[in-house]
């Protein structure tokens, strides 16, 4: 599914960005290009950070 229309990102590249590593929009941006034109995605993207990022295990033990 296209998460981003104007650069034809799908949610499996936004999701390969999270796993390699992306833990922000702007480094979303800076992997797969998504949410520069319109911006009308960014909430998705978002969404889509916060339910695909990795427990970090240094916030839990703190
Ligand atoms: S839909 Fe992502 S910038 Fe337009």
């Amino acid at each position: 599914m296209y998460i981003c229309v104007c650069k034809a990102v799908t949610d499996k590249q936004i999701k390969i960005a999270i796993d390699k590593g992306a833990r922000t929009r702007r480094q979303l941006y800076q992997c797969t290009g998504a949410g520069d034109v319109c911006g009308k995605c960014t909430r998705h993207i978002k969404q889509m950070l916060d339910e695909n990022l990795p427990s970090d295990p240094i916030m839990q033990a703190a």
